[in-house]
């Protein structure tokens, strides 16, 4: 089967010369083609071009079976890539929230037991095929959004059995939804209340019992550490770097969400692929990052759900640092996985330009996860994970308009999405 767009009022983020990620001033440009048609074969982007260089006969004479679809005052986007996720829970935390706008802060949350130790609790009483169940509507909901390819974390077990139950729970994911998936083993995500005190028990634990048994599952893409005041300290950072290193498996970490908790240099240090978070980056910081192969990822809907500092984008882009954006969906500090709100909470509160939002999210993001040469762009030979619009006037309507779902046909793998299919059984 092969799909033809055809009066496409603008393909969004085309590249002739696919690049693996975009920084600095180049953040700001945006390559698009007006009034194009593009080809997907075989579940891959196999041609684009202006409407008046199609050859409709040709392409339906040479391929048996093509479904054309007529775009006429809609854009086409490369689907987005949401590069940090912890969808994989068992219930949400709306009655903790409530905690959280009487005024207490994430860190005395997590102190009284709430926050990840509640969300790891529920895991522990969660069978695999409920989380299964329930990551799958999420995903389903997320597609519909627009995003197309999804790194999901781990750490809401933070016991061996429950770590692990949480990796197969992903790894089933992976072999039943249409989105491309990666894996990030998150053991050090908060300290359980048995090792408060006695923390670095808990790393020993992390490092020589859990992280052997998830690479000999083969279960993990990445390895996470939460690296900040209260949480795991720069030494426990550099010792799990050090030892998924030691598997082959590269680090994604939250760093510098609450301090200058020194997990940006640490993660540039272990060649992370990418650090997140990143409301506490300064010069110092921002020097580390340079001429690194770590991705700067921000979170804007953790910052604000929170009501945190906003991570000073403008200052790392003009460095001439790359910068990807990620909706940190999870029940505790980002109950969303819309990446079009993502793309529209950049631009109200980070000051990012539409096409510096876009470049975050599709092409940026995707190097992320390791995912840049298949993925975040509209080039020839990727993967054919696109989306089609309603009638919208520019793309810049895409984050000026926030809250409306701007995305009307989802094609994943080159097959249109159907809503129906996050129905069947598990
Ligand atoms: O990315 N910062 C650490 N972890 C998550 C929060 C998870 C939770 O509160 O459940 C985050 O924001
Ligand atoms: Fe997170």
């Amino acid at each position: 089967m092969a799909i033809l767009i055809e009066n496409i009022k603008e393909i969004i983020q085309m590249e002739a010369s696919p690049r693996l990620m975009v920084k600095g001033a180049d953040m700001a440009k945006l390559p698009t083609l007006k009034d194009a048609y593009l080809f997907l074969e075989g579940g891959r982007i196999a041609a684009f071009g202006r409407m008046k260089d199609l050859n409709k006969q040709e392409i339906l004479f040479e391929n048996e079976d093509v479904q054309v679809i007529d775009a006429k005052g809609k854009m086409v986007f490369p689907s987005f890539v949401d590069s940090h996720t912890h969808l994989v829970y068992a219930a949400s935390r709306e009655i903790e929230y409530i905690d959280k706008i009487k005024g207490l802060s994430y860190e005395e949350i997590a102190k009284k037991g709430g926050g990840i130790l509640n969300s790891a609790k529920k895991i522990q009483e969660a069978s695999e095929e409920e989380l299964v169940e329930a990551a799958m509507k999420r995903l389903d909901e997320i597609i519909r959004y627009g995003t197309g390819a999804v790194e999901i974390k781990s750490g809401y077990g933070l016991t061996t059995e429950s770590e692990l139950k949480m990796l197969r729970v992903i790894k089933k994911l992976k072999a039943l939804s249409p989105l491309t998936i990666r894996a990030t083993f998150l053991g050090a995500h908060s300290i359980p209340m048995e090792y408060r005190g006695k923390q670095h028990l808990y790393v020993d634990k992390v490092i020589n019992e859990m992280l052997p048994l998830v690479a000999e599952e083969n279960l993990a893409d990445f390895i996470d550490v939460f690296c900040d005041t209260g949480f795991f300290t720069l030494e426990d950072t550099e010792r799990i770097l050090e030892a998924g290193l030691k598997y082959g498996i590269r680090g994604k970490i939250h760093a510098n969400e609450l301090d200058y908790s020194g997990g940006i240099q640490a993660g540039v240090k272990y060649n992370a692929l990418s650090v997140d978070h990143l409301e506490f980056t300064g010069d110092a910081e921002i020097e580390a990052l340079l001429n690194s192969a770590t991705m700067p990822t921000v979170l804007p809907g953790a910052a604000f759900f929170l009501g945190m500092v906003y991570a000073p984008v403008r200052k790392m882009m003009d460095a001439g640092l790359p910068l990807a954006l990620a909706s940190d969906f999870n029940p505790g500090s980002s109950p969303s996985g819309n990446m079009q709100l993502i793309i529209s909470m950049a631009s109200i509160l980070y000051k990012m330009l539409p096409e510096e939002a876009i470049n975050a999210t599709t092409i940026n993001s995707a190097y992320a996860m390791g995912l840049s040469e298949e993925l975040g762009s509209i080039a020839i030979g990727k993967k054919a994970n696109v989306f089609i619009t309603t009638e919208i006037p520019s793309y810049e309507f895409m984050p000026y308009a926030y809250g409306s779902n701007k995305v009307e046909t989802v094609i994943l793998n080159g097959t249109v999405y159907s809503p129906h299919s996050a129905d069947r059984d598990f």
